[in-house]
């Protein structure tokens, strides 16, 4: 939950062009204050990724071309050197993707993966880098025991596969962690359980989130605020509750409409958590 005094943490104003086609992004602005769960909406191909990866600075290896500008704890991310940025990514602004078990080495035993988690951001003893790794898997309620540590992505569920890379990109404890369509593959109990530690990592550390997904249930009960992007623009940002129960644009009117018929959407709506 956020105080009223909280502020921005992030703000981005882009416009991102693909080669010669038309913008992806235009224009689109997007704020999210320190300790807040943003939720970032949109239809497959409104360019969702393309925000989350512009913040990461990860656009330019896609050979696109990005205009405006990003700002993050004072600085002007566009502005920044690949090799400042690649300080920040990991530490200070976190990603956890789709589908776990692609994300992790299939080869690798967890234990090692974290500890190259560890020592991108930090150096020290082993038993500090243990100890790191312990409370990681703590604060996702992932045993830490060796048996664990020794296992390699397929002797996991994907729900626990989910946790240990949310254990990774929380590791050093960054102010913002992007998840793009982070619960999307899985089932909808294992779902509602990376819903729930997603808002105790946000309430135990104040870590601010930036959840994007099309599912508006999960964002109705999981953010303070949304933002919904239609066609490379964000046409309306506000408290969950009060966008999702009198939508301003014509985009987001359609979307509360297209709710399943077994879910009422004004029951969606007041889900919101604030
Ligand atoms: N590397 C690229 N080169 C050219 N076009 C791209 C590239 N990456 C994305 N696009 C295009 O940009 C648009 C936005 O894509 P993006 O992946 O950001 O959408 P999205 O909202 O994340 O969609 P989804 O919900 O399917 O993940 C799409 O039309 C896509 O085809
Ligand atoms: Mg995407």
């Amino acid at each position: 939950m956020i105080s009223s005094q909280s502020s921005a943490l992030l703000s981005a104003h882009i416009t991102v062009r693909y080669g010669s086609k038309p913008p992806v992004l235009r224009d689109a602005a997007l704020e999210v204050r320190s300790g807040e769960i943003v939720g970032l909406i949109g239809q497959s191909g409104s360019g969702k990724s393309t925000l989350a990866l512009a913040i990461l600075g990860l656009l330019e290896r896609r050979r696109a071309e990005i205009e405006g500008s990003i700002q993050f704890e004072g600085h002007d991310l566009l502005a920044l050197r690949e090799q400042e940025m690649r300080q920040l990514r990991g530490a200070k602004i976190a990603l956890v993707l789709q589908s776990p078990l692609s994300s992790l080495n299939p080869a690798l035993k967890i234990r090692t993966q974290f500890k190259e988690a560890w020592h991108a951001h930090a150096r020290g003893s082993k038993a500090e880098c243990d100890r790191a790794i312990r409370a990681a898997l703590d604060a996702v309620t992932l045993p830490s025991n060796d048996e664990f540590l020794r296992k390699i992505p397929s002797q996991m569920s994907v729900g626990q596969a989910q946790r240990v890379l949310i254990a990774m990109a929380v590791m050093h404890r960054p102010a913002l962690l992007l998840a793009d369509e982070a619960t999307s593959a899985l089932d909808v109990i294992t779902q509602s359980e990376i819903l729930a530690l997603f808002r105790d990592l946000n309430r135990n550390y104040g870590m601010a989130i930036l959840y994007i997904s099309h599912d508006l249930p999960s964002v109705a009960g999981l953010c303070d605020r949304v933002s919904i992007l239609h066609q490379g623009e964000i046409v309306e940002s506000g408290a969950t509750r009060s966008v999702l129960l009198n939508p301003q644009h014509e985009y987001t009117q359609r979307l509360m409409a297209a709710v399943p018929k077994f879910l009422d959407p004004s029951a969606v709506a007041k889900a919101a958590s604030v």
